[in-house]
């Protein structure tokens, strides 16, 4: 081949990657070389949906759906440096549409529950549907994690990432203010997964976002979590009552199944005779961590997987993290295709503490006009021999 033809296949293939990432120039989608855009179906109201696949430098692989901002999947390595997906999730839009609860999904306007479906605000009274008894659970029957965001793909030095823009209408499920919500991915190129989350509103209102991943870091979704052992920089939770709405109270997790400030196993003590964990049929909690200084970031959790050797890190500036060990999982078929049994998912949601709008002692999830909202999160996966 000629200098001018391997030039021109060149150009081609950088034409090409342009196409694929979506981005406008050849020029734009060589910077963006570790990030690949596809189709991912169509919502039932008609609107395209994308799938965005980025690469770290290390092969670290994580899919992202504009519906929902949604990790599809994400490949880690394990022990023997073998690649395999530890998120649960689908490989089409249609089960996320059938109702899925929450796989992957990014969370909001208000992650987890409100009691009563109703917050207060400069004395004035919201009502949100409630799609939880009568709570409203997760931002309501059609959160973020129901809405197709907007994406543009980056990629800097440290590794390739994925800025999705929704704007949430005032009013739009109940919630006062509109709600310019801007959530950044990037997957590092030292292993970890970091999710940065901002927002701005022309009203008072709430924020609280987080995303609701379920690991299984065996790197087989059909297998139980229960094996997992798990850290928990906590020394206390947030107990609830029977409709899984806080007390109010802080409680000491000293003796309890909840103490995770050592390694234990998921499984251990899940099944034990406790209220709270026959409340919820299981670990679904919020933990208050142990923090320093409000929104200093520290090592919230840490989950080893003691087979494959793969361990998670979750890393956060949020005062508090919903461990929830996938007890709802119930083998029954998302309308098409795979199951997911249960407890083959845990989650860990870092946030504030649910409810907080109705809560006076627990810490604010205000937002107002002038104000930014900005949170972040990591995930670091690492192995341990
Ligand atoms: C959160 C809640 C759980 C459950 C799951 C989704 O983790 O705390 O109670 O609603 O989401 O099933």
């Amino acid at each position: 081949m000629s200098g001018t033809l391997v030039l021109r296949a060149g150009l081609a293939g950088l034409a090409l990657a342009a196409l694929a990432t979506g981005l406008a120039t050849p020029a734009e989608a060589a910077k963006v070389s570790h990030v690949k855009k596809a189709p991912f179906g169509t919502t039932v109201k008609g609107e395209k949906v994308q799938i965005y696949t980025l690469t770290n430098k290390n092969g670290l692989e994580a899919r992202i759906a504009t519906y929902g901002g949604t990790i599809v999947s994400l490949k880690t390595p394990d022990k023997a440096g073998k690649l395999a997906n530890i998120v649960l999730g689908f490989d089409r839009i249609e089960p996320y549409q059938k109702g899925v609860p929450y796989f992957g999904a990014l969370i909001g306007r208000y992650g987890n529950r409100l009691a009563n479906g109703t917050i207060v605000i400069d004395g004035q009274t919201y009502k949100l549907p409630q799609n939880d008894g009568t709570n409203t659970l997760h931002g309501g029957p059609k959160g973020f994690d129901k809405v197709v965001w907007q994406a543009k793909p980056y990629e800097d030095k440290n590794g390739p990432g994925l800025k999705l823009t929704y704007v949430s209408a005032d009013g739009e499920m109940g919630f006062p203010g509109a709600l310019t919500v801007h959530v950044t991915y990037q997957l590092r190129n030292d292993n970890a997964l970091s999710i940065d989350y901002e927002a701005t509103t022309d009203k008072p209102t709430v924020a609280n976002l987080t995303n609701h991943s379920y690991f299984n870091l065996t790197g087989d979704t059909d297998t139980p979590i229960l094996d997992h052992l798990m850290t928990i920089n906590a020394d206390k939770i947030t107990p609830v009552d029977k409709r899984l709405i806080p007390t109010g109270d802080l409680k000491d997790v000293t003796g309890t199944p909840f103490d995770f400030r050592k390694a234990t196993a998921i499984g251990d003590r899940i099944g034990a005779d406790d209220e709270q964990l026959k409340l919820a049929g299981g670990y679904d909690h919020n933990w208050v961590l142990n923090q320093p200084k409000p929104g200093e970031e520290i090592l919230a959790a840490k989950v080893v997987e003691p087979k494959s050797g793969r361990t998670l890190e979750v890393r956060t500036v949020e005062p508090g993290v919903q461990f929830y060990a996938g007890n709802f999982l119930d083998g029954k078929p998302a309308g098409v295709g795979t199951v997911f049994k249960h407890r083959t998912g845990f989650c860990l949601e870092t946030q504030h503490y649910p409810d907080s709008p109705n809560q006076p002692n627990f810490p604010s999830t205000e937002l107002r006009p002038g104000q930014v909202y900005k949170t972040h999160t990591v995930f670091v996966f690492g192995v341990e021999k």
